[in-house]
């Protein structure tokens, strides 16, 4: 993918005479190079061949690792060209008998690739591509870098097998792309090497790192206080009483059935344990501090995260430098919760999402985006007090791009939750489960007409296929919401 910018910047220039300066269309415009290489209908004097240092592909500045295949290809034509006329021209001299000796003959020039630095790519240049119009096939992007985007926030939903995460893995490879960083919590095991799609596997190599929360423990202390934003640019230290809130209402999310006197007795013992321990408050003291706690419901609410604290999945002695991450280009970092039971992973998740949140509110930049994936988001807390609402109600000012995947909407979430996640800025409805399909159809339009109409559209498209509602981009520049698009997710090998 050739971002706008570059394709309006790049221009060919000397030592060809012929120039390409307009890129509105990369591809057309790279097939008509070859094909004007092929053809030998790009002329290039003998001159330039020995004078010419480095033959410029590209111009202002950006110099292109742009589609690094795009310019590599090119390169190597444009590469071929010069050795032929180079020969072309030592056949002319031997004919003259010019040619005396060959170690006095001049080097070919060499088309360089040069890294593109940060400051080259900026963030406005970015879209990703989804897919193509089944019916027009224009290609759709997701408007990632578009300073009018209400939010980089995504939400894909539909039935289980229809292609959530291969499209998924698609957007992270495009970003990785881009040399924009990604952040996967993984606690469904679709993100554990085994399963990844061997494209995205293969493309990205190292470049996919993966924290195996089980072998080491995750570096951070769900007790930490963080600091507090209490009105703009001013902070101050969270309290005892904010913490064991936090924790109160973590567990309380994850373990469904504890109700409140339950709950309490967390935040009790959370209190009481900040009291005596400081910043030494661990799991094993919130354990202690229960078993201090004579109340049955203290016993009760033990024996439910006690095999959370026996795992002991963070590692408190350190912290995690989400500073250093956020400054990795185009890394897909897996947390891997695989090996735990469900409750552990989703607690382990909101902590860290806690910990990130408590990071970007000082340290985030809303030039600088931070896509957080979480797939089978069904599963993870949405309420009002979460910082996955947070993350969808006030994280765009912080960077946040937060990607939310699930397979039901009505049922296990309740609504202020779906219409939190409805606050994405760009939606995508694979195949949905037969009961919701009425459901997706009234996301899609109001009109009682047409929303039979996506009703019908929604149960037909098949696998690989799906319906993506957001802002597109208009000739002018301008983003527009127009009529949600039937696309074919453009596969991943389209996109290597
Ligand atoms: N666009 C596509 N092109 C080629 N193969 C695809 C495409 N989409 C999905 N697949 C394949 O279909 C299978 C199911 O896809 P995927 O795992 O992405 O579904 P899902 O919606 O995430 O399901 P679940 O909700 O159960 O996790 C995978 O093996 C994947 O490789
Ligand atoms: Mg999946």
């Amino acid at each position: 993918m050739l971002p706008q910018k570059e394709r309006q910047d790049i221009e060919f220039i000397a030592p060809m005479t012929k120039e390409f300066d307009a890129f509105a269309d990369d591809e057309e415009n790279y097939k008509e190079v070859i094909r004007s290489l092929d053809n030998d209908e790009l002329y290039i004097e003998e001159y330039d061949v020995i004078n010419v240092k480095m033959p410029q592909l590209v111009s202002g500045n950006v110099k292109a690792e742009v589609g690094e295949d795009f310019y590599k290809n090119v390169a190597d034509k444009i590469n071929h060209k010069f050795s032929q006329a180079a020969e072309n021209q030592k056949e002319m001299k031997k004919d003259k008998d010019l040619v005396e000796d060959d170690s006095k003959e001049q080097h070919l020039p060499e088309v360089v690739i040069k890294e593109i630095k940060k400051s080259d790519q900026s963030l406005e240049s970015i879209r990703v591509l989804l897919g193509e119009d089944t019916r027009t096939k224009k290609k759709i992007y997701w408007e990632y870098g578009h300073p009018k985007l209400e939010n980089r926030h995504i939400l894909i939903s539909g039935k289980s097998g229809v292609g959530k995460t291969y499209f998924m893995q698609c957007l992270l490879l495009e970003l990785a792309n881009n040399n924009i960083s990604s952040l996967i919590f993984d606690y469904t095991d679709g993100f554990k090497k085994s399963k990844l799609e061997p494209e995205f596997k293969d493309s990205l190599g190292d470049r996919i790192n993966q924290f195996q929360v089980q072998k080491e423990g995750f570096p951070v202390n769900p007790f930490k206080k963080n600091m507090k934003e209490i009105d703009e640019d001013d902070f101050m230290e969270e309290s005892d009483i904010d913490v064991a809130e936090r924790i109160r209402s973590v567990f309380s999310a994850v373990y469904p059935g504890m109700g409140d006197q339950q709950a309490n007795a967390i935040y009790r013992a959370t209190f009481n344990g900040l009291k005596k321990y400081g910043s030494k408050m661990s799991l094993q003291y919130l354990k202690t501090e229960l078993e201090n706690d004579n109340s049955g419901n203290a016993k009760t609410v033990l024996s439910k995260i006690e095999p959370l604290i026996d795992r002991n999945p963070f590692d408190i002695e350190k912290e995690y430098d989400w500073e250093e991450h956020r400054t990795k280009d185009g890394i897909v970092f897996v947390v891997q919760l695989s090996g735990f039971v469900r409750e552990v992973q989703l607690i382990v998740t909101e902590f860290i999402l806690w910990d990130l949140w408590n990071f970007n509110i000082s340290h985030g930049d809303k030039s600088k985006p931070f896509p957080v994936i979480l797939d089978e988001a069904q599963n993870l807390d949405h309420s009002e007090k979460s910082p996955s609402a947070k993350i969808l109600t006030e994280g765009r000012k912080f960077g946040w791009s937060g990607w939310y995947a699930t397979q039901f909407m009505q049922g296990q979430m309740a609504k202020d939750e779906i219409r939190r996640l409805q606050n994405a800025g760009q939606k995508v409805y694979f195949s949905p489960p037969e009961s919701e399909i009425n459901d997706m159809a009234s996301f899609l339009s109001t009109d009682t007409s047409e929303r039979k109409e996506w009703a019908n559209k929604l149960s037909r498209i098949g696998k690989g296929q799906c319906i993506v509602s957001g802002p597109m981009l208009k000739e002018n520049g301008e983003l527009q919401y127009g009529r949600p698009a039937i696309i074919d997710v453009t596969s991943l090998k389209e996109r290597i």
